[in-house]
């Protein structure tokens, strides 16, 4: 048996294939077979002359997703997906599937979620699955190669890291425990024991809204440096996001290309990241700063109104087709490509207003945010609108980030901390901070976050026992694949997705 992805070693050759029928197209005398078989996507081609007729008439009503394993010949065609079609000349059905639920036409989010167990079979899903992969282990790469510990962090904590407000708690032999928030404050005691280390593992917030970035169960990336400050740690953040991103341009590229990524903006973010300061950040987005040349405000009023334009033209498109179905006399090859098409469209112009309704909120709340507080989904969007590459956003006010990090020596009403926001409205993937490495002052910030002293005993031993000035950040891999793929939302990023009002499949 042979794969798919490794049919160019077999080009005049007989191949076995195992796969599903991911689509069929029968013409006179030929079936069209795209065949999946999880290494990719292959046009194969039963000939009425090749075949017995009960064998010909069984293919010809094969249901979609019906599993089968075929044998042919490799040929090269450059015009099919992978570049190869496979001549059928036998094949065995291991089962004739059930009629699918998920068809050719446009389906709602909703019921596409309720079957992602099946949904994941879809070319566009494998394609971000792929991705998703080939980031993890670019991951490990990146880290591994330059003398990083992987090391793993427990997942039933007894401490709050990321403030009490979003944590899930649990039972654990009677005792409260929650479900770890990050890794990172045993992160922090690996790295006095290894130096360098990261974490990979499964984080849990409960976030009780609906957010295009909110799970409640995703995956972060945490490296702790010993003897690193928040400078060195911004260094290494910018080697690894661009080295990500130059592996997936690399070895993913046919994927995103199929996704719909438009790669010359990834390209263009392979290039040094701004920084700049929360103060700077405030300015930018209240318009009050040009990033450059371009303004905040104005841009998003520009595309405020190219949006309405964009509407209206689709609109028109939708009444055209609309008019010619009800005028009937149609085969119904036309009906249902029109019908398709108008459907599409109707998405399309929801969507477009879902935006254009968004933006008159984003102007309000640029123009009103208050210095001092916490950006928020829509500010990021603002922002990062703005800029090709991820941005750093670096020293914070103290008020609103985590007790850990190491107050500014100029100025301690502000911390050294750093958010990497991802270009084209995407918003946070990374926040990550210098620590605070004095013991008294890490325990009047714990104090001051009404976080109970005595859970967090361990974690100030490392400020006993030989403290040193170290760093780290968290990389959500969920927001980050959601960027390199442009896909509005984070459901799509995981096989499974767990998010307020989503436990299943
Ligand atoms: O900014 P956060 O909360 O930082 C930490 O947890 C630090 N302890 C990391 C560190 O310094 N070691 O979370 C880090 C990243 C965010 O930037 C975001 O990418 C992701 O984790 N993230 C989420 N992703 C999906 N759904 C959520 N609910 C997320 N919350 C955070
Ligand atoms: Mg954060």
């Amino acid at each position: 048996m042979q794969y798919i992805e490794e049919l160019g070693q077999y080009e005049g050759s007989e191949v076995t294939l195992k796969g599903w029928v991911a689509n069929r197209r029968n013409s006179k005398g030929l079936v069209f077979l795209i065949l999946r078989d999880g290494s990719g996507f292959c046009q194969c081609v039963v000939s009425a002359e090749k075949v017995d007729a009960a064998a010909f008439e069984e293919i010809e009503k094969i249901p979609l997703e019906s599993s089968l394993s075929l044998r042919g010949l490799v040929v090269k065609d450059d015009r099919q997906i992978g570049g190869y079609e496979v001549q059928v000349s036998g094949f065995d059905i291991i089962q004739e599937a059930a009629e699918y639920p998920i068809s050719k036409k446009e389906h709602g989010v909703d019921f596409l979620m309720d079957h992602r167990h099946l949904w994941l079979r879809s070319k566009r899903q494998w394609a971000i699955m792929r991705v998703r992969n080939r980031l993890i282990y670019a991951i490990h790469n990146f880290f591994q190669s330059r003398g990083f510990m992987q090391m793993d962090a427990p997942i039933f904590t007894a401490n709050a890291s990321e403030g009490t407000s979003t944590l899930f708690e649990t039972d654990f032999y009677g005792q409260p425990a929650y479900l770890s928030q990050s890794g990172q404050l045993y992160g922090e005691a690996m790295a006095m024991a290894q130096g360098r280390i990261y974490t990979f593992g499964p984080t849990f917030r409960a976030e009780k809204s609906k957010t295009r970035r909110h799970l409640s169960e995703f995956w972060m990336i945490e490296p702790e440096m010993a003897f690193y400050d928040n400078e060195k740690n911004m260094d290494l953040i910018e080697e690894f996001l661009r080295y990500l991103i130059r592996d997936v341009l690399e070895n993913v590229r046919e994927h995103l290309e199929l996704i719909g990524r438009d790669i010359s903006r990834l390209e263009k973010a392979d290039a040094p990241f701004p920084r700049i300061t929360y103060d700077e950040a405030v300015q930018i987005l209240k318009g009050e700063r040009d990033v450059n040349g371009r303004n905040s405000i104005k841009t998003l009023e520009e595309d405020l109104k190219k949006i309405g334009e964009d509407i209206a033209e689709k609109k028109v498109k939708i009444d055209e087709y609309e008019s010619l179905l009800a005028a009937g006399g149609l085969k119904k090859g036309k009906i249902n490509y029109y019908r398709n098409t108008a459907d599409r469209l109707k998405n399309e112009v929801k969507e477009l207003e879902e935006k254009a309704g968004n933006i008159p909120q984003w102007i309000d709340s640029a123009l009103h945010f208050k210095h001092g507080n916490d950006f928020g989904g829509s500010d990021e969007t603002v922002i990062t609108r703005l800029f090709e590459t991820p941005l750093m956003v670096y020293n914070w006010p103290r008020e609103v980030k985590a007790f850990y990090m190491k107050r500014c020596e100029e100025d301690d009403r502000y911390v050294k901390g750093v958010d990497v926001l991802a270009p084209e409205g995407f918003g946070e993937i990374i926040g990550g901070a210098e620590r605070e490495d004095n013991l008294e002052l890490l325990l009047e910030r714990i104090k001051a976050h009404r976080l109970p002293p005595e859970t967090f005993e361990w974690y100030l031993d490392l400020r006993r026992y030989g403290s040193v000035p170290h760093a780290g950040f968290g990389l959500g891999l969920e927001r980050f694949v959601a960027w390199i793929c442009h896909l509005p939302h984070v459901r799509e990023t995981i096989p499974f997705p767990r998010m307020y009002g989503r436990l299943t499949p």
